[in-house]
């Protein structure tokens, strides 16, 4: 057999089936633009709307072929553990949308096999969904022999992309390996779990799109979606049985040698950690380039759960420090020339690989204490799995790592109650899953594509046009088409051509009016539900618009112009990020509206309050030397060698528009900007914060709203001078005057507080105490305003605690005093401080009473305050 390179594959694969005229489009991000998944898993996602029919693929094309980056970690336990199972993996594809099917597919997949790859066709064989006679008759058409041709099940041979959506029978090649790799039964064929039949092709017949009450409803045409592992059919091509020993995957087992100056194929531990670096640094690079980020939901915790599984494995066999960022390299070496957002990406890719390394290093520790105390703790010879599984969880250790280390311990792990666990955490995130797909679905189709497929895109004109007579030709209200709408109403219009620019990339929809001599409305939103199809949201004034109308559409231009200064004000902070920051700063999402404009971008810490100032005032500096904005369209490739800043996940025509200022910044946009940066007045960033893991978002005015803002600041300056009667370049020192003379003053009270108390009781409160069943002070100190006998027993009240009561008696310059108090618990044990205060205050010749909690008396003859206090212990004590 013919020995082939994994890039002469992917490029024979695609050349073919361009040849067969399918059109060659790239692989789409591995975030998908379908909340029904997490990520992109198959080279037919991106296609699903095709599928639906709700978009078309344009003449004179007959389907489209591509090859696809995609992740797939629901095994993620046994990577590396087999030789076909990968968590990033390239899958080389053809669809059709309703041009071609059976009969062509599996006559080009058999050409393809035989002519292009030159596999041996006894080698091959076929399997078929159990009751598709009619693909058995296909292959025997084509020359197959019937024993090389076998049905399988719905498990084997019916393919979903998830519980609804587009699905099918499919029928899926093999490749003999020979019998020598195989189980020995005389029953071994295709589908057998031994390793001698290895499939390599998928192709499914997408006829259905699967509901979600689980029934099957026929798609409006036939479609075909078939996937070739590009790992796997290298590995047949380059005479090797695994995925590891293809040249890409070899060549990072190579990184891994290196690392740990360990040598491949002589220790299956050292095997296993070196396959599992391979792999999972590959998806790991692949994953950032898209915009993942690590966290602890969703794609982000499948990229950090990646990335630590691969650092253990590092450190299992002797790796020191953080080292993944060796692989990088190599991946971009070997498959940049593919997939160039990884070229592009490097400095983010590598950043935060470190900073997560350096992150799980201190988890990594925290990991080993917390096994480490487990271990102690542990009675008997089994750590329980519901331990295993917080350390795989919370500390990132994949299980056999833990049981690794039990074992020197000559420790078990309860790997059914683990197994138990991670089965109760799938079965949450299947449920999450479900949900999400049965949203994502709901929201495809309606009434928005039935316009568009009725009165195709709209013609935008708003670049250069703030005003232009248009023609109506869709109306919608409530959901559904319309040909008048009455005054009064709300509802959407849709026009040929329109100057009005629909929400996209950030920037706001415009406002604005509608008139002609029949009709006056507002516009208070404008939106794209779909791609292409601009729709204004309107408000009926006066008169009525039907479908047919000619009418004048103007944007409010104050509004939009504002709205265009924070948008290449957006690109200039952007820019300027980059400068200060440096490269690993990328948008990772932004709002334009016409009064602030908001910028989110990957970094590993908050802005210092100098690199704020230098990048505002580095954005004003280009501001300022008021620099032409040069707007243009070019090819995707020419852009991309003209080192213009493009989008993450963001997906991009063959025809881009690039937005410059100067050299200083280019990037692809679609927006609407300002023709020179002068316009934008000065930039005034106000706000600078964390939106998530690596994470920021800084927040900024421009032109008169800056102007506002710091008139606003200016005004309160002016009003703050004048409460503190000082000019207003004093303000500060006479703040900082006042404020220490407050700190001066709180001292001085402090202190006067201090001398006050101290004297007005006995160290030793139990020399005046009554031993009843809770002490209870009785106690004269003369010169005590009544004010003052209740702060005294707060003292008391703080000093004995909870359970507390206290009698006090005070001559106050020859006015007689008397007070009963007891917390609630003293009050629950018996005392009652009205009935002492009643018991007693006649030996004052006074009066008074209160709660049982808090009594008082005053009196005429202060010369029988002892006598009170005295009669008070015989009624306590009694
Ligand atoms: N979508 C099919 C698969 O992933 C081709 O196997």
């Amino acid at each position: 057999m013919k020995y082939m390179t994994t890039a002469e594959i992917r490029e024979k694969y695609l050349a073919f089936f361009e040849e067969k005229g399918c059109k060659r489009m790239p692989s789409s991000s591995l975030i998908p633009d379908d909340p029904s998944l997490l990520l992109t898993s198959a080279g037919m996602v991106q296609f699903k709307p095709y599928f639906l029919q709700q978009k078309q693929l344009e003449e004179p094309y007959i389907g489209t072929t591509t090859v696809q980056k995609c992740v797939r970690t629901n095994d993620i336990d046994i990577i590396g553990t087999t030789g076909r199972h990968l968590s990033f993996f390239e899958m080389l594809g053809n669809f059709s949308f309703g041009k071609y099917f059976k009969k062509e597919m599996c006559a080009w997949a058999l050409e393809f096999s035989t002519k292009v790859l030159e596999l041996p066709e006894d080698r091959l064989y076929f399997t078929v969904f159990e009751d598709d006679d009619e693909t058995i008759e296909i292959w025997k058409n084509l020359g197959v022999p019937e024993d090389h041709i076998s049905k399988l099940g719905e498990e084997d041979n019916f393919w979903r992309a998830g519980p609804t959506g587009p699905c099918g029978p499919c029928s899926e090649l093999y490749f003999d390996q020979g019998p020598e790799v195989g189980c020995g039964s005389p029953d071994c064929k295709p589908g057998c779990d031994c390793d001698r039949f290895l499939e390599y092709w998928n192709c499914v017949f997408t006829q259905y799109d699967g509901q979600e009450d689980g029934t099957l409803a026929p798609l409006p045409k036939k479609n075909i979606d078939t996937g070739m592992g590009l790992e796997r059919i290298a590995a047949i091509m380059q005479g090797v049985d695994n995925n590891y020993d293809t040249d890409v995957l070899r060549g990072l087992i190579a990184v891994g040698e290196a690392l740990s100056e360990k040598t491949y194929k002589e220790d299956a531990r050292v095997d296993l950690a070196l396959r599992v670096m391979a792999d999972h640094s590959r998806a790991i690079t692949f994953m950032i380039a898209d915009g993942i980020l690590p966290s602890n939901e969703g794609r982000g915790y499948v990229l950090r759960r990646l990335l630590r599984r691969a650092v253990m494995k590092g450190h299992s066999i002797g790796i020191e420090g953080a080292f993944l960022n060796n692989y990088v390299d190599k991946v971009i070496e070997l498959m940049g020339d593919v997939y160039p957002e990884i070229v592009d990406n490097r400095a983010l890719i590598e950043r935060v690989i470190l900073s997560e390394e350096e992150r799980f290093g201190a988890t990594l520790r925290q990991g080993q204490v917390f096994l480490q105390e487990a271990l102690d703790e542990l009675q008997g010879i089994t750590l329980s799995g519901k331990t295993a599984f917080v350390l795989h969880d919370t500390y990132g250790f994949p299980v056999e790592v833990t049981k690794e280390i039990c074992a020197e311990h000559n420790i078990d792990v309860d790997e059914e109650e683990f197994e138990r666990c991670m089965e109760e955490q799938r079965e949450r995130a299947r449920a999450a899953n479900v949900k999400d797909a049965e949203a994502a679905w709901s929201t495809y189709g309606g009434v928005h594509a039935e316009v568009l497929n009725l009165v195709g895109p709209t013609t935008f004109v708003g670049y250069d046009h703030l005003n232009a007579d248009a023609k109506v030709v869709a109306l919608i209200a409530e959901g559904k088409k319309v040909d008048t709408l009455q005054a009064g109403q709300n509802g959407e219009v849709v026009l040929d051509q329109t100057p009005f620019y629909a929400e996209m990339g950030g920037e706001v929809g415009d406002t604005g009016i509608m008139v002609n001599d029949a009709v006056r409305m507002t516009v208070d939103d404008t939106q794209a539900p779909e791609k292409g199809l601009t729709c204004h949201s309107v408000t009926v004034e006066e008169g009525s618009v039907s479908v047919g109308d000619m009418l004048s559409a103007q944007v409010d231009e104050k509004r939009r112009r504002r709205i265009m200064r924070n948008h290449t004000c957006t690109h200039i902070l952007h820019a300027s990020l980059r400068e200060v920051l440096g490269s690993h700063v990328k948008q990772a999402g932004s709002f334009v509206g016409p009064d602030r404009l908001r910028f989110d971008f990957t970094h590993f810490e908050a802005m210092t309050p100098e690199q704020i100032q230098a990048v505002e005032d580095r954005a004003n500096e280009i501001i300022m030397s008021a620099i032409p904005t040069n707007i243009y369209e070019t090819s995707l490739a020419q852009a991309r060698e003209a080192g213009v800043t493009a989008l993450f996940g963001e997906k991009y025509g063959d025809t881009v528009r690039v937005v410059e200022a100067g050299e200083f910044s280019r990037e692809l946009c679609g927006g609407c900007h300002v023709s020179n940066t002068g316009e934008i007045g000065f930039v005034k960033i106000v706000s600078e914060s964390s939106v998530g893991a690596n994470l920021r978002r800084i927040e900024a005015i421009t032109s008169y709203d800056a102007l506002a803002y710091v008139n606003g600041l200016e005004a309160q300056m002016k009003q703050a001078a004048s409460a503190l009667k000082a000019p207003v370049n004093a303000v500060f020192e006479k703040v900082e005057a006042t404020l220490s003379q407050v700190k001066d003053l709180q001292a001085q009270i402090k202190a006067t507080k201090k001398t006050e108390s101290a004297g007005l009781l006995p160290e030793d409160l139990s020399s005046v105490s009554l031993d009843l069943a809770y002490p209870c002070v009785v106690y004269r100190k003369d010169g005590l305003d009544a004010g003052g006998m209740r702060n005294l027993w707060d003292m008391i009240h703080a000093k004995l605690g909870d359970t507390a009561a206290c009698v006090l008696a005070s001559d106050n310059d020859g006015t007689p005093l008397l007070l009963a108090a007891a917390s609630d618990a003293a009050v629950e044990q018996g005392f009652n401080a009205g009935a002492v205060i009643k018991e007693i205050s006649r030996h004052i010749k006074g009066g008074g009473g209160g709660k049982p909690t808090m009594a008082q008396a005053g009196g005429k003859d202060a010369s029988g305050l002892d006598g009170a206090l005295d009669a008070a212990r015989a009624f306590l004590e009694a």
